[in-house]
């Protein structure tokens, strides 16, 4: 019964930066009986893991239910119609993953307390992070351009009203402006800052989404997962050539894909 009446979660703390990296850990990790040499670095939830949960039928359901109670818009009615579309040729072994079970998943395994999105827009996928990790302090950077997808992107006062539907009680910092001087001038301000989990959803150029992660992956915690949306977007094609560049090449990270149908999401956790 080894561990039986240990705490899931526990504070783990500081470890030696790397190449710029930020040192944090997760606050998730392996809690054992007696203390000894820490062979596995106590990073217990991998990739794997969080791309299962994410493609579970009961996630789905979840997340949808917060989506439900957000204003409705194309998308999300789409995004409905297309599961229900699944379930009922498939039932419940229809599997399907985006960037809300993604982060629906992340947010239950690794009980974020920090989380920071490039690409709010109406704030729907901010919104499951926020109903599941309701005291997680978030940060979200967003030009909130006009019309984006052929849909009204109104902006950060909206956004703030769909968290507090699900009951957000955290801190919500909402910037405005182009990402690639937002986040220079934010971690100019605060070198320390670092994040349990991380989307990158805003920029879909090659070099913007390039530019957003290398400035973002180094302010990802050990044990920390960063969501990258789209990777097989059709009309963004290099997305996937990036993902793969930067991250699924690199050692540091345990990376995941989904991209059977849909437009794709991808997820890494830091290893170190
Ligand atoms: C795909 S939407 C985000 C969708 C959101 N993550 C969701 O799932 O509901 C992309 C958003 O990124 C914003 N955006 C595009 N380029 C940006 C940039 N360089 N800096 C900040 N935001 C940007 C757009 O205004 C748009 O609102």
């Amino acid at each position: 019964m080894i561990g039986a009446s240990l705490p899931a979660v526990r504070l783990r703390r500081g470890t030696s930066g790397r190449n710029g990296h930020v040192s944090e850990r997760v606050e998730v990790g392996f809690d054992r009986a007696s203390p000894g040499i820490d062979y596995f670095d106590g990073i217990v939830i991998g990739a794997g893991a969080i791309g299962e949960r994410a493609l579970d039928p009961a996630t789905a359901r979840s997340a949808e239910a917060i989506i439900e109670r957000l204003e409705p818009d194309d998308h999300a009615t789409y995004s409905r119609d297309f599961a229900a579309e699944g379930r009922r040729l498939c039932g419940e072994s229809w599997r399907y993953a985006d960037i809300v079970t993604v982060l629906h998943a992340a947010a239950d395994l690794l009980k974020p307390s920090s989380y920071l999105e490039i690409g709010v827009r109406r704030g729907r996928s901010m919104a499951v992070v926020a109903s599941r990790a309701p005291r997680c302090s978030i940060i979200g950077v967003d030009l909130w351009q006009p019309g984006y997808a052929d849909m009204e992107n109104p902006g950060p006062e909206f956004v703030r009203g769909e968290l507090d539907k699900g009951g957000f009680e955290g801190d919500l910092e909402l910037l405005s402006g182009n990402s690639h001087r937002v986040l220079p001038r934010l971690f100019r301000d605060q070198p320390e800052l670092s994040f349990d989990v991380i989307t990158v959803d805003g920029d879909h150029s090659r070099r913007g989404a390039r530019r957003d992660l290398t400035d973002l992956l180094p302010r990802l915690r050990i044990g920390g997962v960063l969501v990258f949306d789209d990777t097989r977007h059709p009309v963004h094609p290099e997305l996937h050539e990036v993902w793969e560049r930067a991250v699924v090449r690199e050692r540091r990270y345990a990376s995941w894909e989904f991209d059977e149908i849909g437009y794709g999401v991808a997820l890494a956790v830091r290893r170190w």
